[in-house]
C-alpha cells in the first residue's frame, strides 16, 4: 500500500475512526502497508485533518493506527515528515524551509516565501524525526519511511533550486545532502536505543525536479549511495509511471527504475510507486527488477486489489470511482471531497451530492 495521505484524522490530530476502516480495509492482503505522512513538528502540517506524530501524546493514537494497518498480517511503516514550504499558511504561521524561496504552490499547497531555518532550528528538526521514529516504535510500527520526495522539507534541503545556504547546509552536493543524512542518521541513532528487534528505515525520493537548477537523477544517484552506506533498508521511487518514466533530463532509453536498480545493484530493496493499477502492470514492475510495487490509487478504489488479483478476478478491479462506490470502500468523506475535488486526479466518473463531501478551498489550497 503506497503511503497515503486521508485528509481524515479528528481535529486534534488523533486517528479517526474512519481513517482506521479505511487502513483496515485495504490492509487485508497486501505485503507491507505504508501510511501517509504525519508531521514531526507542528508546523510540519502539509494537509488538513493530517494525523500527528510530534508529541508522546499522540502514541495512542499511532498505535490505534498501527494495529489497524497491521491488522490484514502485514507489517506496516509510518511515513514521516516535514512539509516546510509546503506548509498551509492558514495551518501554520511559521512556514520554514531550507532557504527562503518561494514554493511553487500547486493544488495542495501556496507559493509563499518560507523562512529560512536557523542553524539551531535545523537540529530541532533533526532531533524530531528521532523522536518521532521513538514514538513509531512505541505505538508498533515496524519501521518508518522518511519522506524525502514531493518537494517538502528533506527534498527542500536537497534541491539546488530550493536550497541556496551558503553554510554547511547548502552549497556543493555534499552540503546539500547534509540534511536528508543527518535525519537518517539520527533516525537510526533512536532505532539502536528504542527498537527490541528488526526496524526499517525507509526513503522515499522524487529522483529529479523539473525546471532550470532543479534536482537531477544524477545527484539523486549520490544520494542513494550515502543512503545505502548510512544503512536505509530500502530506497522507494515515488513516480507518475513506474513502467515508463524516463529522466526528464539527461535524455536515453532507461527508465529512472531500471537506472535505479542498476545503481543499488540489490543492495537494497527497490520499492516504487507509479500509475500501477493492474496485476499485470505490477507484474511487470516486478519483472523490471522492483522488489515491491507500491500501489496508491488503485488501492483506494479497490481495497481488495490483492484479493482479486490473487483469484485471477482482474476484470473486477475498478479503474474509475463513482461516488456510489464511496461507502462500500470506506473511502473516508473528507478524502472522498479531496479526490472528487482534484481534476486530473483519479479517475471520477460520478461526483457526490454536495451534502455529503465537499472540497473547501482550504483543503485544496
Ligand atoms: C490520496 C493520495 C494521498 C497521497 N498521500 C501521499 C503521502 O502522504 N505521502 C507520499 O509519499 N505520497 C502520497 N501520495 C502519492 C502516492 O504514494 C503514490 O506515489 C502516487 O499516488 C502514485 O501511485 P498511484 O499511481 O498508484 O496512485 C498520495 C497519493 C494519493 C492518491
Amino acid at each position: 500500500m503506497a503511503p497515503m495521505t486521508t485528509w481524515a484524522s479528528n481535529d486534534d490530530g488523533t486517528v479517526s475512526d474512519e481513517e482506521e476502516a479505511y487502513y483496515r480495509q485495504r490492509a487485508k492482503e497486501v505485503g507491507l502497508v505504508i501510511t501517509g505522512c504525519t508531521h514531526v513538528q507542528p508546523n510540519g502540517i502539509g494537509f488538513t485533518n493530517e494525523f500527528a506524530a510530534y508529541d508522546d501524546r499522540f502514541i495512542p493514537s499511532l498505535r490505534k493506527l498501527a494495529i489497524a494497518a497491521k491488522s490484514g498480517g502485514a507489517p506496516a511503516i509510518l511515513q514521516i515528515f516535514h512539509a516546510g514550504v509546503k506548509t498551509l499558511p492558514s495551518l501554520v504561521s511559521d512556514v520554514v524551509a531550507a532557504s527562503a524561496v518561494a514554493g511553487e504552490g500547486g493544488p495542495f499547497a501556496a507559493a509563499i516565501v518560507p523562512r529560512a531555518l536557523s542553524e539551531e532550528d535545523i537540529e530541532q528538526v533533526v532531533a524530531a524525526f528521532a523522536d518521532t521514529t521513538r514514538r513509531a516504535i512505541a505505538a508498533g510500527f515496524d519501521g518508518i519511511e522518511l519522506h524525502g520526495a514531493h518537494g517538502f522539507l528533506i527534498q527542500n534541503f536537497f534541491s539546488p533550486h530550493s536550497n541556496r545556504r551558503t553554510d554547511q547546509w547548502g552549497g556543493s552536493l555534499e552540503n546539500r545532502m547534509r540534511f536528508p543524512l543527518a535525519v537518517v542518521a539520527a533516525v537510526k541513532n533512536a532505532i539502536a536505543d528504542h527498537a527490541n528487534g528488526p526496524f526499517a528505515l525507509g526513503y522515499r525520493m522524487s529522483v529529479e525536479e523539473s525546471g532550470d537548477g532543479g534536482l537531477a537523477i544524477a545527484d539523486s544517484l549520490q544520494l542513494v549511495t550515502h543512503l545505502i552506506e548510512a544503512g536505509a533498508s530500502y530506497l522507494h521511487a515515488s513516480l507518475g509511471s513506474a513502467l515508463d518514466q524516463k529522466p526528464a533530463k539527461s535524455g536515453g532509453d532507461a527508465t529512472i527504475v531500471s537506472i535505479l536498480r542498476d545503481h543499488i545493484a540489490g543492495r537494497i530493496p527497490l520499492v516504487a510507486a507509479g500509475s500501477i493499477r493492474t496485476p499485470a502492470q505490477a507484474e511487470s514492475a516486478l519483472d523490471m527488477g522492483l522488489s515491491l510495487v507500491a500501489v496508491g490509487q488503485g488501492l483506494v478504489m479497490n481495497p481488495d486489489w490483492i484479493a482479486h488479483a490473487r483469484t485471477g478476478r482482474d476484470s473486477d478491479i475498478r479503474l474509475t470511482i463513482s461516488a456510489d462506490d464511496v461507502v462500500t470502500t470506506n473511502i473516508p468523506r473528507k478524502l472522498w471531497a479531496v479526490i472528487d475535488g482534484t481534476p486530473g486526479w483519479f479517475n471520477v466518473v460520478a461526483s457526490m451530492p454536495d451534502d455529503v463531501g465537499q472540497c473547501t478551498p482550504e483543503m485544496k489550497s
